[in-house]
């Protein structure tokens, strides 16, 4: 059995993980643009969620990894720093019928690095083999036929996904396709040793973002070290893709070729912009920026329920920008209280 990734026409251009961002509604928005090389991202990674809460029984963890068909290839990505529970839980994104499933060692928040997840895992080859591995035991043991129950897997979980499959086409007994999603190193850039160890792993795919913890997000990314990180992933066989400060998708395909990259992922220039993945579309009117922001809005109100309007608001801040009177309009917009007076404001402001 052969994972979704090898499969996959290069260059693989896809939607980054965001948490907060790249909930089930974005994710739908984006993925409903198109289909895969005209328009649609060709993978789509969820946002992250914790193994710890997961393998504790916290059912409501769940609903981040909501998602329906149209988004496949969908990579479910987890971040922790117990093997045990990435073993949990890649047994559920299993059974939930994702095609892939992404091993979070990037992230530099301070809640995650405390509890040695994300990028602390750069700092700790030993732990990361660890969960590569039970990661990988997950995915083989899931394809040949594992019982979630026996796993020891709560039982509000395993009621939760019973539900959620009654609901969609999940849980065949394929072989998920296993990555790595990192940063160049911890305070420093040793990509190319990090790169190395992990391309010596059990794993399809490495995501590397050309820039260390300590850089959060300042900078420009380096993608000449990711360049040279590719050569090694490439010898080891391995997949890689690119990741950082990507503004289009003719600049995502110039860098795959100047860089030597299989792919690459896209993260923030997909903010309020659906369309990134569609190259035909050059321009997006106020109208039309709108009617979108409306229709994300009446699909995340079904999925996560009236209560959840706050969460919203950061989408509606992407959507509303760059066009005449944008800043008023978001102003306006954002003092609202629940989903019925946004529908009612910008059922107004959309013009027939
Ligand atoms: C708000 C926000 C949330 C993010 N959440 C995640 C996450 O859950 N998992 C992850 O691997 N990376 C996460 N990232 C990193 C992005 O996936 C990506 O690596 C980074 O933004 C650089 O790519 P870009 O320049 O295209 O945005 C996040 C980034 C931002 C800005």
């Amino acid at each position: 059995m052969q994972s979704f990734w090898k499969k996959l026409e290069k260059p693989i251009l896809g939607l980054s993980p965001m948490d907060g961002v790249t909930d089930a509604p974005f994710r739908y928005m984006v993925a409903k643009t198109g289909k895969p090389k005209v328009g649609k991202p060709d993978v789509i990674f969820t946002e992250f969620v914790n193994v710890e809460g997961l393998s504790r029984g916290a059912a409501r963890l769940l609903n981040i990894l909501l998602y329906s068909e149209i988004e496949r290839p969908i990579v479910a990505q987890l971040f922790g720093a117990s093997s045990e529970d990435f073993y949990k839980a890649t047994l559920m994104v299993c059974a939930m019928g994702f095609d892939g499933v992404d091993i979070n060692m990037g992230c530099p928040a301070n809640n995650v690095i405390k509890g040695g997840g994300g990028a602390a895992l750069i700092k700790n080859p030993d732990l990361s083999k660890k969960i590569i591995q039970a990661v990988k035991y997950g995915v083989d043991d899931w394809a040949n036929g594992k019982n979630l129950k026996s796993a020891g897997i709560d039982s509000e979980i395993l009621k939760w996904i019973d539900n959620f499959n009654i609901c969609s086409q999940a849980s065949a007994r394929k072989l998920l396709g296993v990555g790595v999603k990192t940063r160049l190193g911890y305070d420093s850039d040793i990509s190319e040793e990090w790169v190395s160890f992990l391309s010596e792993r059990n794993i399809d795919v490495i995501s590397l973002h050309g820039r260390t913890l300590k850089q959060m997000y300042q900078g420009q990314a380096d993608w000449d070290a990711v360049s040279k990180s590719a050569k090694i992933a490439h010898d080891a066989g391995k997949i890689m893709l690119g990741n950082g400060d990507i503004k289009s998708m003719g600049e995502a395909k110039e860098k795959c070729k100047i860089y030597g990259v299989d792919g690459a992922l896209i993260g923030r220039a997909t903010w309020g912009n659906p369309w990134f993945f569609d190259e035909k579309k050059t321009s997006v009117s106020k109208n039309e920026k709108l009617e979108t922001l409306l229709e994300h809005a009446l699909y995340f109100k079904k999925i996560f329920g009236e209560k959840h309007f706050s969460p919203l608001k950061k989408h509606i801040a992407h959507y509303v920008k760059n066009f005449d009177g944008a800043c008023e309009i978001r102003q306006n917009l954002l003092a609202l209280k629940n989903f019925d007076e946004l529908e009612d404001a910008l059922k107004k402001l959309i013009q027939k």
